[in-house]
Order: C-alpha cells, then structure tokens, then sequence
C-alpha cells in the first residue's frame, strides 16, 4: 500500500523579502521546479525520511541531525500516527533563493496528510522551517503550498493575486549559495545599529507591493518591471546585493528585461528577471551563459502545476 506522490513548487519572489519578515507584504509567484515526496506506511517504531541525494536515511528519533529534527517537527505537526518511510526529492538548487527547504517542507507535509487544505500543509511545514530558518516570515511555505501567485502579510496569511497576463522570469543564479538564515540575521542587525534607516527602506517597499498588486491584477508588466528594480535599489541599500548579483541584473536590463532584482534571500542565489517576450528571454539567458551564469526561463503563475 503506497501513496502518490505529492508535489511543493519553488518560488520566486516578485517584492518584498526580509521587509516581509517584519509585517511588510510580499508577493511571491510559484514557480513548476519544486520538491515531490510520497509516504509509503511502514512496521518500523519510527518513520524514515529517505532524501534523494543523501547517502542515508534519515531517522524521525535522531537528535543529532537538523533534517530528522526537521522531518519529526512535521510529523509532529501533521498528528501522523503510525510509521512512514517518507521517500523525498527536489530539483531546485540549495541556498538559492528559489525555496528548496520550504518546498521539501510543503512536499512532506503534502505526503503526510493528502488531503490537507494549502493553508494548513503551509502551517505544517513551518515547522519543518523553523529548524532551519531563525525567524522565517512564512512566505515561501504558503507560495510552494499554494502556487501561483499570492499576495502574502505575517501573521494575516495570504490571499491569491489574479495576473491578467502570465508573467515570464528569466531565473538566474550567481553560482554562489547563500543562507537565508544568516542574511536575515543580518537585517536584525543593521535594523538595530539603524532602525530609522531599514524603517524607511520596508516603508518604501510596503509602498512598491502595493502598486505592483495592481500592476499584475492589471496586467502592466512594465510597471511591475519598473517596481521590480526600485525594489533592488532598496534592497542594496540594506547590503543584501552583491557584485554578481548587480552585474546579472545589469546584463538583464541591457537584454531588454522589463526589471531584474535579487530572490529570497541575497548575499548570492539567484536573480530574477521579467520579461515581455520569449526573445527577450533568450537574449538574457544567452548573455548570462557567455558571463558565466546559468539561468532558466519560468512562466508563472505556473499553469502546469499538477492537480490537488
Ligand atoms: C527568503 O526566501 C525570504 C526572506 O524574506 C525570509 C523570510 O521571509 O522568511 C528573506
């Protein structure tokens, strides 16, 4: 007796990280790379967590390793009763911005419990986060359980954001992985040293979400573009942009990108870029890969994801 596998989307989020992990919102777009994992009931005294990629499986009472710390929160979370071998993978690439722990988070807590609706699978897999993540916001748990493309406030959850037009990404990495963890750890700090500073910079990103909600509700891609790169001004001004990641959104820009900013995290991972077209696409990831970068091109909101 086995169950189906359950799939998480990756993420990309279109405005507003680290503002969001102090009350500012954000909009996040999923994207169709994400995390799939099925739970197939076992006689063992504990569940199993068997991760593609890892040499060995992960144990539910193993105390010493984050991942079987992690997979216990969402079994604990999810109420399982009973033991799993939980069978696990994802082709997103790690501390890139695009929400790999969440989705692995998403995937298992999908696993687990079926039948879960996306807020609550999203709930479940925080706790997955939460092991990994000091304070994470909650946005890329509720973007990989719901897809497509929500409108998200801590503590308020998320509402979905109708485009009147799909919105094509250009997603590229730096090729240098960064932790979530230590660059929003990072913020604390420099909101301690210069509060009034960091205040101004999430008030004028609460100020960019708001117009790029309408923007994509209405389908003005250029505005978003533009909103997109104000959105990056600010956040270099919060030290969270890199050489890489300036020089990705430049090649962009002079590739004909509508706007290109940093993803997740910074201090390295990915950049995206939105374009209008297919070609203008093309000419992006073509001049990334003569830099040196590799990117890929996501259509969202993500109209292959599979059915619930
Ligand atoms: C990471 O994908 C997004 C951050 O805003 C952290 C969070 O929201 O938990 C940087």
């Amino acid at each position: 007796q086995s169950r189906p596998w359950s799939h998480a989307s990756g993420k990309v989020i279109l405005l507003g990280e680290h503002a969001v992990v102090y009350g500012v919102p954000a909009i996040a777009v999923g994207i169709s790379r994400g995390a799939m994992a099925r739970a197939i009931p076992c006689d063992e005294s504990t569940s199993v967590l068997r991760l593609e990629g890892l040499p060995v499986d992960l144990r539910a009472d193993d105390e010493e390793r984050d991942l079987a710390r992690g997979f216990r929160a969402v079994l604990e979370a999810a109420g399982v009763h009973g033991s799993f071998v939980v069978e696990a993978r994802t082709d997103l690439p790690p501390g890139a911005g695009l929400g790999c722990s969440a989705a692995l988070g998403v995937a298992l807590a999908r696993a687990l419990d079926p039948a879960a609706n996306a807020a609550l699978t999203a709930e479940r897999a925080m706790a997955w986060e939460r092991v990994f993540h000091g304070n994470p916001s909650g946005v890329d748990t509720a973007v990989s359980a719901e897809g497509g493309c929500i409108y998200f406030e801590r503590g308020r959850g998320f509402e979905r954001v109708e485009s009147s037009a799909p919105l094509l990404l250009c997603v590229g990495h730096t090729g240098t992985i960064s932790s979530t963890k230590s660059m929003v750890e990072a913020v604390a700090r420099l909101r301690e040293r210069r509060p009034e500073m960091v205040e101004k910079s999430f008030e004028g990103i609460r100020s960019l979400v708001r117009n790029a909600r309408l923007a994509i509700e209405a389908g003005d891609v250029r505005a978003l573009g533009q909103l997109m790169d104000l959105n990056q001004m600010l956040l270099s001004g919060l030290f969270l942009s890199t050489q890489e990641i300036e020089r990705m959104c430049g090649l962009a820009r002079d590739a004909g990108a509508l706007g290109a900013k940093l993803t997740g995290a910074g201090g390295g991972g990915c950049v995206a870029a939105l374009v209008e077209n297919r070609e203008v696409a093309d000419r992006i990831l073509r001049a990334w890969k003569e830099a040196g970068f590799e990117g890929f091109l996501a259509e969202t909101p993500d109209r292959n994801r599979p059915a619930e």
